[in-house]
């Protein structure tokens, strides 16, 4: 009985995401939304930083370079650093003849606060938020900007491409990237990126801002957007990169394992239109419930110690030479470990590893 429990848990633990994956490989033929020629809205970029000096001025000359009308936007930087971010970002910015303003914290207070108090000196349309270890791909801005002529839409983020990582990475990421597009072709995708992350700033002062109780402030933002009816896309044409951090991977990974989680089960309790009902709650399932199934199975193989469990364990565990089923098991493992640490800790969110 036990064994016929673990098999029916690891049929699901598979069976629902290979399922999903089937379902937005069908919405990915769904046509995009309309765009008018209308005129681009204005926009301002919110760069928080916490030290990033060496990143910065490529940064700065990175947004510049977009191509974006440069009376159309401006440069809100909220810097919290000790590394002189501020004065590069200052020395950059005017060598490229970018509007930027500055706002020094007297103390770090985390992504959000920086956020939101960046956004009370926003004045565009739209306003985008900008992580300053990333990069965005050509016409990235532009692109994103466009779609906001259909009204309709309420956010914009952008399709992430690694810039370095092995091929087992880089189908990972590929992966993702076909549920994002697929899922905000259907209505919208829960799951944004901190690189670029573009919403209409009416939507944004009714929700009061940015959340500052969840570390995925951006994607919490574009779920809660959808909720209210508007879609919240990530669209082919719009591209970042963002630099993956080469020391304390694995803890970087459960960090943002960490913000999906608190970032769902916040969102799993608004109500959605039905368009997007598949999506969060696949989404959720996948995220909180789903390797907790896979764990349970692992449980009750082990209980049962039987012959068969454990050829089915010694199997599972010699199909982690095939890449992308090891990068599904990590995956799970990061979740699983996330959730416990979610559980755990009242942690500083914000606090960089
Ligand atoms: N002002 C200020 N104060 N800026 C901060 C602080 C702070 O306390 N903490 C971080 N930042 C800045 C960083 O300097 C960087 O520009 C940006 O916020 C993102 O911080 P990272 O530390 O690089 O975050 P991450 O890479 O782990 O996570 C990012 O990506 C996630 C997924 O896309 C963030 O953008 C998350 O919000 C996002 O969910
Ligand atoms: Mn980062």
């Amino acid at each position: 009985m036990i064994l016929e429990v673990a098999i029916a848990l690891i049929t699901l633990h598979f069976a629902v995401p290979i399922a999903y994956y089937a379902t937005v490989i069908k919405w990915m033929k769904r046509p995009w939304p309309d765009v008018a020629n209308a005129d681009l809205p204005s926009v301002s970029i919110i760069i928080p930083t916490f030290n990033e000096a060496d990143v910065i001025g490529k940064r700065i000359i990175n947004i510049a370079g977009q191509g974006y009308p440069l009376d159309k936007m401006n440069v809100i930087l909220v810097d919290s650093s000790s590394d002189g971010t501020a004065d590069e970002a200052e020395r950059q910015a005017r060598a490229s003849g970018l509007r930027l303003s500055i706002l020094r914290e007297e103390e770090r207070r985390g992504k959000a606060e920086a956020l939101n108090a960046g956004l009370k000196l926003a004045t565009g349309d739209v306003v985008v938020i900008a992580d300053a270890d990333a990069f965005w791909g050509a016409n990235a801005l532009p692109n994103a900007m466009s779609w906001f002529s259909n009204p309709k839409i309420g956010a914009v983020s952008c399709v992430k491409t690694p810039l370095s990582g092995n091929s087992t990475e880089l189908s990972y990421r590929n992966l993702y990237n076909v549920l994002r597009v697929g899922e905000s072709k259907k209505f919208a995708t829960p799951i944004f990126h901190g690189e670029l992350a573009a919403f209409r700033r009416d939507l944004l002062m009714k929700l009061g801002g940015f959340p500052t109780d969840i570390g995925a402030d951006d994607s919490h933002t574009a779920t809660r957007i959808a909720a209210m009816g508007f879609r919240s896309i990530i669209p082919e044409n719009v591209t970042c990169a963002e630099l993956v951090p080469t020391a304390g991977f694995s803890k970087w990974k459960v960090r943002r394992a960490q913000h999906l989680i608190q970032n769902f089960i916040k969102a799993i309790r608004l109500e959605y239109p039905s368009d997007f009902k598949p999506i969060i709650y696949t989404e959720f399932y996948l995220h909180v419930i789903n390797p907790w199934i896979l764990a349970a199975a692992v449980v009750l193989l082990l209980m049962n110690h039987g012959v068969q469990a454990m050829a089915l364990l010694a199997a599972g565990l010699a199909a982690a030479a095939w890449g992308p089923y090891r990068s599904w098991m990590v995956q799970q493992l990061y979740l699983l470990v996330a959730s416990v640490r979610n559980l755990r800790s009242k942690e500083l969110m914000w606090d960089k590893q």
